[in-house]
């Protein structure tokens, strides 16, 4: 399986791209985690990236597409294959792309590097919402920093509050996840990757879902379209 999982600021894509790395047992890469650990250990490209991000901004084009290309050649999961059920998934560069490409000329060099590599994209999925339902699942995330695992203060609550289930670990509410940033991401959303689904309407491989319903329906309706291309 190698996928693009795309949609606005809180569509869920990071809440759902972990269970398609589980079951499809494919490498998991997110862009905005990526930027976010370069952030926390304060790296040149971390603190230019911080204030992008916090203005609601897109990093360039470059970078994003340098990262994108390093992980499918250095990433372990995605260079040697993940271990899901005992046994280790050999074929290389299966993947589900979380963020990425968000702009047109990302997408085209997707396409670029992966001819060079003899390999194809077999979906891309939109979750389609309406910004006006984005603003309370924005302001009421919580995240596990170190692993990007995504909670919701009311609609997906961690066990203990604050906490995260897996460590134990604080819980933290990510710098760019404010109602007047959400307004500037949700603006270059859709100036800017709105015409990356039509990239790849016309090639035939985009496929959109209802994102308003629950996490546990529009999770069955994702797989739906992966067993169906399997
Ligand atoms: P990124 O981290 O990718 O942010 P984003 O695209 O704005 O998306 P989010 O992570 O906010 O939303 P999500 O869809 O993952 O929602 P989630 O599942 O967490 O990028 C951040 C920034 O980095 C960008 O603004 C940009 O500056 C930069 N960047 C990243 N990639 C880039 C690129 N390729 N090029 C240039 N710049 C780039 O869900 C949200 C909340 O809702 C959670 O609390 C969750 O629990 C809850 N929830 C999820 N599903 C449901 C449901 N069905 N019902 C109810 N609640 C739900
Ligand atoms: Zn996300």
């Amino acid at each position: 399986l190698r996928t693009i999982l795309m949609g606005p600021p809180g569509a869920g894509k990071g809440t759902q791209a972990p269970k398609i790395r589980d079951e499809f047992c494919v490498c998991h890469l997110a862009t905005g985690d990526m930027l976010r650990e370069q952030v926390q250990q304060k790296t040149p490209l971390g603190i230019e990236a911080k204030k992008i991000m916090d203005a609601g901004g897109l990093v360039s084009d470059d970078i994003m597409v340098g990262m994108i290309q390093d992980q499918l050649n250095n990433n372990k999961e995605c260079k040697n294959g993940r271990i899901c059920g005992g046994s280790v998934n050999t074929v290389v560069a299966r993947f589900v792309l979380d963020g990425f490409p968000r702009t047109v000329p990302q997408a085209q060099k997707l396409d670029g590097m992966l001819e060079k590599r003899g390999e194809k994209l077999d979906s891309v999925v939109q979750l389609l919402i309406d910004d006006n339902l984005l603003i309370s699942r924005i302001t009421g995330r919580l995240i596990h920093a170190p692993s990007g695992r995504t909670y919701h203060k009311e609609f997906s609550p961690p066990k203990k509050p604050g906490v995260d289930d897996v460590t134990g670990e604080p819980l933290i509410q990510r710098s760019d996840d404010n109602v007047e940033t959400l307004r500037k991401r949700l603006a270059s959303f859709h100036a800017q990757t709105g015409p990356v689904a039509e990239y790849y309407k016309t090639k035939g491989l985009w496929h959109g879902i209802d994102a308003a319903q629950s996490p546990k329906i529009v999770w069955d309706n994702l797989r739906a379209i992966f067993v169906a291309k399997k």
